[in-house]
């Protein structure tokens, strides 16, 4: 069985790890990691490969940055002839392996069903029902071509039977993000990231922001600094900034004004096990990003999403998340209730227990 597998960006890199790792127990499969390069900074990519024990890739496309349409169609060229040459060659690919929503995800999925090659999506079913997000389009799109969707949380099989999925594609696997969670959490208790950075444990609120809506705007994101400055006066902040995030706020001159609140510190992207130290330690999470919803709710810790919408429901209904939008008030609201012990406990689904991995390792075996 020859699977190609497919990564591209960073949290496409923590999904993929304990995948790869669980098609090890199976003498039969013979996966070929494929690297589309989306991402291609040391920080956002081979220290991931490092930290998480990846292989390196089989097959590096080198695709880079670049607007959606010429990333998107980069990848779709250079991995269909990838795909062709093994075909070629006499060692055709029996399905494709996708995860996450990221562009590399949906380029890959087109490229390979359009060669006769099924296409298994890892994340399946997540919607934030919300059209303007590009993410979204590529979950829409690479589910609507995929044959076997493992899916994550109770919503996501809800979605696509809405869609008119057969039950029989459907899977509710857990998460495999979670399952690099558990599995690297004591390793990076390890790490000496709080004392670099000079914070103590519970004391200090974990910041990131790279969501086209909240940085590519100036005065989106100039007014959500404007709230983490405010926030800073009674909490040290941490905020190791995306590369795109660091682009606009030198784009649109306000680098220095969050360089010179006292109680910022400003970081480089980190490495997986920094990250997990930071987040598992911190007091609270102010976040747009999707994967730090889930994580935060499998640590205990509360997360301030600054999204009006998520399509990971579970981590807002039962679980340490509230979406707060770009609504100052209630900011300051959640705030002062995690200060003052108020804010909601959450708990994640049982099926996020580590051993999704495995889980879908069999069904792709079984299945294929
Ligand atoms: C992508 C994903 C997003 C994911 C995020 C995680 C899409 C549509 N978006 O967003 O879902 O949450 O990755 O980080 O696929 N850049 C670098 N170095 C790199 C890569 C990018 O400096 O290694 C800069 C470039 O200026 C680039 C910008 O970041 O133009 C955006 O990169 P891109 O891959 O287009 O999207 P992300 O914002 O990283």
């Amino acid at each position: 069985l020859r699977l190609a597998c497919v990564v591209g960006a960073r949290p496409n890199f923590m999904k993929m790890a304990p995948l790869l790792r669980a098609f090890e127990a199976y003498p039969q499969v013979e996966t070929v990691l494929i690297h589309t390069g989306q991402h291609y900074d040391r920080n956002l990519s081979d220290v991931f490969f490092e930290e998480l024990g990846i292989k390196h890739p089989d097959v590096s496309l080198n695709v880079g940055s670049g607007s959606h349409g010429v990333q998107t169609a980069q990848i779709i060229e250079k991995i269909e002839q990838v795909l062709q040459d093994a075909s070629a060659e006499g060692t055709p690919f029996d399905r494709l392996i996708v995860v996450g929503d990221v562009n590399s995800t949906m380029a890959a999925t087109l490229a390979s069903v359009k060669l006769g090659i099924p296409v298994a999506h890892v994340e399946a079913g997540l919607r934030s029902f919300d059209r303007t997000m590009p993410e979204e389009i590529n979950r829409i799109v690479t589910d609507a071509l995929s044959d076997m969707l493992l899916v994550s949380e109770p919503s996501g099989i809800e979605n696509l039977k809405q869609e008119g999925k057969p039950e029989e594609q459907l899977y509710l696997v857990g998460n495999v993000m979670i399952d690099t969670l558990m599995h690297l959490l004591p390793k990076a208790r390890q790490s000496d990231v709080l004392s670099r950075y000079e914070l103590q444990p519970s004391q200090y609120g974990l910041v990131t922001l790279h969501r086209p809506a909240n940085v590519d705007d100036p005065k989106i994101l100039e007014s959500l600094l404007d709230v983490l400055i405010d926030i800073s006066k009674r909490l040290k902040l941490i905020f190791p900034i995306h590369p795109r995030t660091e682009k606009r706020l030198t784009d649109f001159g306000l680098l220095d004004k969050v360089k010179s609140a006292d109680a910022i510190v400003l970081a480089p992207p980190l490495g997986y096990l920094d990250f997990l130290a930071l987040s598992s330690q911190a007091k609270v999470i102010v976040t747009d990003s999707g994967g730090l919803q889930e994580e935060s709710t499998v640590l205990g810790v509360p997360c301030l999403t600054l999204r009006p919408n998520t399509e990971r429901p579970c981590t807002t209904e039962g679980g340490t998340s509230t979406l707060i939008g770009n609504d100052a008030a209630l900011l300051n609201q959640c705030l002062e209730d995690v200060l003052e012990g108020r804010y909601k406990n959450g708990t994640a689904p049982k099926v996020w227990d580590g051993k999704a991995a495995e889980r879908i390792a069999s069904v792709i075996v079984e299945r294929c």
